[in-house]
C-alpha cells in the first residue's frame, strides 16, 4: 500500500479529489492511504501562527520552520521512514518517470504544501528530501500539485485500473501520444467512426491505432517521438504517415 502524508495550512481542498473516482476506489480497495494534516496543529501559540513576514522586508508572508519540523518529527516517532517532497515552482519537473518511480516508493510518502510567497529556506535544507514542480507556472501553492502527484501516482498502482486502461499504460505505448477513440453513435452530425473500428478485425485495430498514436505524437509532440523506443512496424507506419502527407 502506498502511504501518503500531506502536510498543508488548506486541508479542506483535497477533501472532494480524495472523495470521487479513481482516488476513492484506490483507497477503498486499500491500495493508497492519504492522510491530509493540518500544519497548525504543530504551530506554536494561542493563535498557532504557520506563516510571518519575511526578513529583509517585502510583500507577503513565508512558513516558518518550526511547525513543519514538528510536523515531520511527530510523523517519524511512529509508522515507515519518510521520503519528504516539496511541491513547488522551483522543483524538478513532475513527469510520467516521476510518477512511476515514487508510485514504487515504500516509504511514506510526505506531499509538503508550500504557500503564500514562499517557504524558509530551512526547511528545504534541513527536512527535503525532493522538490517537485508540476510545470513552468505559478499556483498559489503546492495543494493541487500535490493532487496532480497523488493521481499520477494512485492510477499506476496494480489494480487501480481496469484491464483495458493498465493495458494501454504498457511499455508499448510508452512515450506516444494517445490514439483517437469513439463510441456509439457510428454517424454523429454528420462525422463517423472509422470504418476499421467497426470491423472487428483486432490486427487491423490495432495497427489502425499504433499508426493513429504515432501520426498523432509526430503532430503534436516531435520532441517525444525523437524519444520513443520504435519498433520496425512503426518505422513502417511512419514512412506511410509522412507519404500522406
Ligand atoms: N506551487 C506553486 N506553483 C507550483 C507548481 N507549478 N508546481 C508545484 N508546486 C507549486
Amino acid at each position: 500500500m502506498l502511504q501518503v502524508e500531506v502536510l498543508t495550512l488548506f486541508p479542506g481542498v483535497f477533501a472532494s479529489p480524495l472523495q470521487e473516482s479513481l482516488l476513492r476506489r484506490a483507497q477503498e480497495k486499500g491500495l493508497l492511504c492519504v492522510r491530509v494534516r493540518n500544519l497548525r496543529d504543530w504551530a506554536e501559540g494561542r493563535h498557532r501562527i504557520a506563516d510571518d513576514v519575511p526578513y529583509g522586508g517585502g510583500a507577503g508572508m513565508v512558513l516558518k520552520p518550526e511547525p513543519i519540523f514538528q510536523a515531520l518529527e511527530s510523523l517519524r516517532a511512529t509508522g515507515d521512514p519518510l521520503r519528504v517532497i516539496l511541491l513547488t515552482p522551483q522543483g524538478e519537473r513532475f513527469t510520467q518517470e516521476t510518477a512511476r518511480r515514487l508510485a514504487a516508493e515504500t516509504r511514506r510518502i510526505v506531499l509538503l504544501c508550500g504557500r503564500y510567497e514562499g517557504i524558509d529556506e530551512r526547511v528545504r535544507l534541513g527536512a527535503v528530501d525532493e522538490e517537485i514542480s508540476i510545470g513552468d507556472y505559478v499556483l498559489a501553492g503546492g495543494e493541487l500539485a500535490a493532487l496532480v502527484v497523488i493521481e499520477a501516482m494512485a492510477r499506476l498502482l496494480p489494480g487501480a485500473l481496469g484491464a483495458e486502461a493498465s493495458a494501454r499504460e504498457d511499455s508499448f505505448w510508452e512515450g506516444l501520444l494517445d490514439y483517437p477513440h469513439y463510441t456509439r453513435p457510428a454517424m454523429f452530425r454528420g462525422m463517423e467512426v472509422p470504418e476499421v473500428l467497426l470491423s472487428g478485425h483486432h490486427e487491423q485495430i490495432r495497427r489502425w491505432r499504433r499508426k493513429e498514436a504515432l501520426r498523432r505524437t509526430r503532430a503534436r509532440r516531435p520532441d517525444l517521438l525523437a524519444r520513443a523506443p520504435l519498433s520496425p512496424e512503426d518505422r513502417e507506419l511512419l514512412r506511410e504517415i509522412e507519404q500522406e502527407t
